[in-house]
């Protein structure tokens, strides 16, 4: 496997990565772009297109789960990519699987049509919810669980978690569904929820698509039943390729609702007899992403060779940066200029979410604003970012007006600003900048000079 040897003697913790900036994405300042998406997508760093393409011209790989060469190459890379993603999270081999899925959508999807809902049942998640997750409770509900979410304060955090658990029923299979960090505020909330709703009685789901890019996840720490993950999000490339991190023991709780070529060892059709395949194999529907898998691992190898303490110190320190100079950013008359969301006490990762101020102190819409960042170069993101409940709270909408403005929607003709009219107000989504190893200080200063002469 190709290994990339980023090691690092200088002191200040920028160095490495202005030098990582020039080996690996010189491409963004080759086309005068700023890059400040991460939350959406990791940029992938040229070595992995290259070590990827080594590895495959190097290898015949078949379809896995044969007897042929071809096929036992693909098997073997496939378990050497498992091997890697429970070393990579420190997760202990005999207490956890990785089955891989298309993304993080699809690995919780996994869960959520085989865990063992039934009348008796909670499910409880957070309003900071990505819709991949709130979708968990059309299956809930249909089985009979109660459905309950946990409030968000204004300031976007959860508040009193294990209180609120506790008062919900957990005599049948419950589960919790929490983001490790939030895909909107960027704030990381507590991994000690994890084991406070297993002593409760739950099963937790916890969804660190957005966190394990420039965070450590450490499985022998913090150890939920299931965790969600998607690998473009860490190192950009490949897409389609994604992770459920599973205990065994809580895999074995799923009932799957189905089967599907590769999952199962038998089927009869004279019969409605079927045998589902031992281990993560009963979870991956179909083939498995062979060629991808090979990817993972040099993908992995990239951030490893970085260290993932020193990425989230460094992403840290730039997106405190980042809050700093926008706080700080004045109209002439000295109103503010712009509104963040997500309260300062509260622990955040490298994702910031705020709204533009114009000089009466009114939201511009950020549309506006993002279409002309566009035509400067700089990639953000607008909306409400797939996370409605954090929309709702940073916004402050009331619940009954919500209720009937969407209401009021008609199928398929959906969109922010009729949702806005209705609500009679401008703030229905906001912009979201969020960063990674690919960013450098002057991709802070690139955004903050365009803000400060709009
Ligand atoms: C927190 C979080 N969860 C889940 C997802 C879904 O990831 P994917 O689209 O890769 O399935 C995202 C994507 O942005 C996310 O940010």
């Amino acid at each position: 496997m190709w290994v990339l040897n980023y090691s690092v003697t200088q002191k200040s913790a920028a160095d490495p990565f202005e030098r990582l900036r020039s080996q690996e994405f010189s491409r963004l300042d080759q086309q005068g772009q700023v890059y400040l998406d991460y939350t959406g997508a990791a940029l992938y760093p040229e070595s992995l297109l290259h070590s990827h393409s080594a590895a495959l011209q190097s290898s015949v790989l078949g379809n896995p789960h044969s007897n042929n060469p071809a096929s036992l190459q693909s098997t073997q890379s496939v378990d050497a990519a498992r091997a890697d993603v429970l070393a990579f999270f420190n997760a202990d081999p005999d207490e956890y699987m990785v089955v891989f899925t298309a993304n993080a959508s699809n690995a919780i999807k996994l869960v959520a049509e085989s865990f063992p809902f039934q009348s008796g049942s909670s499910f409880a998640l957070t309003a900071d919810n990505h819709n991949s997750v709130n979708g968990i409770r059309q299956f809930a509900a249909r089985a009979g669980a109660h459905v309950r979410y946990l409030p968000l304060d204004r300031g976007l955090g959860v508040r009193a978690v294990a209180q609120q658990l506790a008062q919900l029923d957990t005599d049948a299979p419950s589960l919790f569904a929490y983001p490790a960090q939030s895909n909107f505020s960027g704030i990381r909330h507590a991994l000690s929820h994890v084991e406070t709703a297993q002593r409760l009685g739950y099963s937790v789901l916890l969804d660190a698509a957005a966190y394990v890019p420039t965070s450590a996840l450490n499985l022998r720490e913090t150890r939920p039943d299931f965790v969600a993950i998607s690998f473009y999000k860490m190192f950009g490339y490949p897409t389609g390729i994604g992770a459920l991190i599973a205990r065994r023991s809580a895999l074995k709780r799923l009932v799957r609702p189905w089967f599907a070529g590769g999952t199962v060892d038998y089927v009869s059709t004279q019969s409605d007899l079927y045998g589902l395949s031992a281990g993560e194999a009963a979870f991956e529907d179909g083939t498995v992403n062979f060629t991808s898998a090979v990817a993972v691992r040099s993908g992995l190898a990239f951030l490893s060779s970085l260290g993932m303490d020193r990425i989230a110190r460094y992403v840290d320190e730039l997106s405190e940066e980042l809050r700093g100079a926008l706080r700080r950013l004045r109209h002439p008359g000295g109103g503010r200029k712009v509104r963040l969301y997500g309260s300062p006490d509260h622990d955040h990762g490298g994702c910031v979410a705020f709204n533009v101020l114009d000089q009466s102190g009114r939201v511009v819409p950020y549309e506006h604003v993002e279409q002309m960042a566009c035509d400067q170069g700089i990639s953000l993101r607008r909306g409400c970012f797939c996370n409605p409940g954090c929309a709702e709270a940073a916004f402050g909408f009331e619940k009954a007006k919500t209720e009937a403005c969407l209401n009021q929607q008609t199928a398929g003709a959906f969109s922010p600003r009729r949702l806005a009219q209705c609500l009679e107000t401008h703030e229905v989504g906001c912009l979201r900048v969020s960063v990674g190893v690919a960013n450098v200080r002057s991709d802070i200063y690139r955004l903050i000079d365009f803000l400060d002469q709009l």
